[in-house]
């Protein structure tokens, strides 16, 4: 849940490290720092806060140096502060190092560190392992890089780490499992970083390191080696991602621009893909696996968060056009249930990052069973998407915002084409059926595009309820899901209390929370569940709740009902899901504004946990 950034090259370190922090800040921001290695001497600079503070106290600072490594946190160990900053110096203070991770077994090497007479400056497993590796280096009088695959041989955990010595003026010795590391290829320098947000308008040439791999990385080589001292082969990628899909292109949020990119990231998300006049659905990775699908028992969906809700939509989608059932599971469950897998259990792994850890160490224990992993990823390259044994990107670009947005609605068009491609390839879904979903989904961006051409109407429901201390979020069918993103979405911008619920559980208990001050929000569409809604709202305005509905556009009867209506095209109820939760995403983005927050960097929340 850090960023990690480094440089060597001819060019100054300090600036192109510190503009790489600005850029990977979205992944955690507590507390940031740099270490610049100059003339056989290294230069730590680091700061509690946000990494502008940092830059601040930089001012006047000797920032001199063609070789430096930065980190922005997201605490895990040690609180944030000054002295648990990264980078943190060993002993000697000949290494410096950065760290994205966890180290799960450093007390115990802390304790034997201590009882050989080391010193600790900070609360954090960083320091203990940069010791470890600087004790391993001395009393077998190896390099640094031997005495990194000895530690790495000896820890448990995640990590990405950056390590420089005073001994090496331009070397950058790296190391990951679990957490990401990007490497850009330069001439003559090298960029690394935990994505390609800092790299980008360098080089769109890069290496995604491998698990248990390190690197040496010099101005003009790039040695790639695993744990066993093998040297690896390089893969580069050539980055398709411009820089301007990683600014805020003249909006005041990443937030509110990827709300309103929405109908380009579903339409590049469809584009190729859903061919409704051939009646085609063009998505390899289903074509080349269709009988492991149409074949299956039934089929897991592992996910967390924002992801998770759009498995719960895909639960009612694969139920109802593939007839297979669906088990939709919270990875960080799933991971340690020890679940009963069977071979050929297909399990859909669906993640913005395709970093976050509760996902992939449940993906990586399903495979060892020997699940068959199919990824629904929006960074590409990630972990999840080289874990999978076939996937489909959901093409929503960059999302810098840490609530998920647009990255959640190209999510939900992946999976609605999955379950009409499987259905009709399964039969379980008629002719004019798949037609007309194909139809639906088609005409999405443009009807999108209708709820974002006037937000006026959002911006006044959120100003009148901006200082509520509680909201509910209702619906029915593929709408409770959705329900469930809005509650997330508000609690995560706004820091609201906010829960969603399937409408017809609220009179089995909370219910009894309705009063005139309860803000309850209604996804009622017009579906197979319209006369179910129906009466739910009048059972919380019998109580006197505050209604905000989100109604189809020429429905008379909810806007009756209701005390304020986000309305939204029209749609089949198995798309609905992409045009209801557009208003949601806007309310909590303006509850957040009008209350003063950073809605971009929500407090206590980072973009990609990476860590369990
Ligand atoms: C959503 O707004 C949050 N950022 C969070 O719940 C997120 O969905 C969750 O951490 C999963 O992330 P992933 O999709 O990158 O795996």
């Amino acid at each position: 849940m850090c960023g990690i950034v480094g440089y060597t090259g001819p060019r100054a370190a300090y600036p192109i490290v510190l503009k790489g922090l600005k850029r990977l800040e979205y992944r955690g921001y507590d507390s940031s720092g740099v270490a610049l290695l100059h003339n056989h001497h290294i230069n730590v600079y680091k700061k509690k806060g946000k990494v502008a503070e940092l830059e601040e106290a930089t001012i006047g600072q000797d920032v001199q140096a063609h070789i430096g490594i930065g980190h922005t946190r997201w605490a895990t160990h040690g609180e944030p502060s000054d002295r648990n900053a990264h980078p943190h110096q060993s002993q000697s203070g000949e290494l410096a190092m950065i760290h994205n991770g966890i180290i799960e077994n450093y007390t115990q090497i802390k304790k034997e560190l201590e009882s050989k007479g080391y010193h600790f400056k900070s609360d954090t497993d960083t320091e203990v392992l940069l010791n470890f590796i600087e004790d391993i280096k001395i009393n077998n009088n190896c390099t640094l890089e031997e005495a990194l695959r000895i530690a790495l041989k000896r820890v448990v955990g995640a990590y990405c780490i950056l390590l420089i010595s005073k001994d090496e003026p331009d070397t950058i010795i790296a190391a990951r499992k679990g957490s990401p590391l990007v490497i850009g290829i330069g001439k003559g320098e090298h960029f690394l970083a935990s994505d390609a947000s800092p790299i980008i308008e360098y080089t769109k040439e890069v290496v995604y390191v491998n698990d248990y791999e390190i690197a040496i990385v010099k101005p003009d080589e790039l040695i790639l080696k695993n744990l066993g001292n093998e040297k690896q082969t390089p893969f580069i990628t050539k980055l398709d991602m411009e820089l301007a899909a990683i600014e805020k292109g003249g909006y005041d949020h990443f937030m509110l621009k990827e709300i309103h990119e929405q109908p380009n990231t579903i339409h590049d998300c469809l584009r190729g893909r859903l061919l409704p006049q051939s009646l085609q659905i063009m998505m390899g990775g289903i074509e080349n696996n269709m009988d492991a699908f149409i074949n299956a028992n039934r089929i897991m969906i592992v996910a967390c968060g924002t992801s998770w809700h759009a498995g719960l939509v895909a639960e009612y989608l694969i139920e109802e056009f593939c007839r297979i059932p669906v088990e939709v599971e919270y990875a960080s469950e799933f991971r340690y249930r020890n679940p009963v897998i069977h071979k050929g259990d297909v399990i859909i792994a669906i993640s913005q990052s395709g970093e976050t850890a509760d996902t992939l160490v449940a993906l990586e224990s399903a495979k060892e069973k020997g699940a068959f992993i199919f990824g629904v990823v929006n960074a590409v390259g990630s972990s999840i998407a080289r874990l999978s044994h076939a996937g489909a990107y959901t093409h929503s670009g960059p999302e810098i915002g840490v609530a998920s947005t647009k990255a959640f609605t190209g999510q939900l068009a992946v999976l609605m084409m999955m379950a009409l491609k499987i259905g009709y390839a399964k039969g379980t879904l008629p002719k004019d059926r798949y037609v007309q979903l194909m139809h639906d989904l088609e005409s999405i961006p443009e009807k999108i595009k209708e709820i974002l051409a006037d937000t006026s109407n959002i911006e006044r429901i959120a100003e009148k309820y901006k200082d509520a201390a509680d909201f509910l979020f209702l619906g029915r069918g593929y709408n409770f899901p959705v329900a469930l993103e809005g509650a997330l979405k508000l609690k995560e911008i706004s820091y609201i209390h906010a829960e969603g619920y399937p409408a017809a559980e609220m009179k089995h208990g909370p219910i009894a929370l309705v009063d005139e001050n309860l803000p309850v929000v209604f996804v009622a569409t017009k579906d197979s569940y319209y006369e179910k809604i129906v009466s739910n709202v009048q059972e919380i305005k019998a109580r006197k709740g505050k209604v905000i509905a989100v109604a189809t556009v020429g429905d008379e009867v909810i806007p009756g009902m209701a005390d304020d209506v986000m309305f939204v095209p029209d749609a089949d109820e198995a798309i609905a899901p992409l045009l209801s939760v557009v208003p949601l995403q806007l309310l909590s983005y303006y509850v957040g504004l009008y209350k003063g927050l950073d809605v971009d960097k929500p407090r206590n929340l980072a973009k990609s946990v990476t860590v369990e």
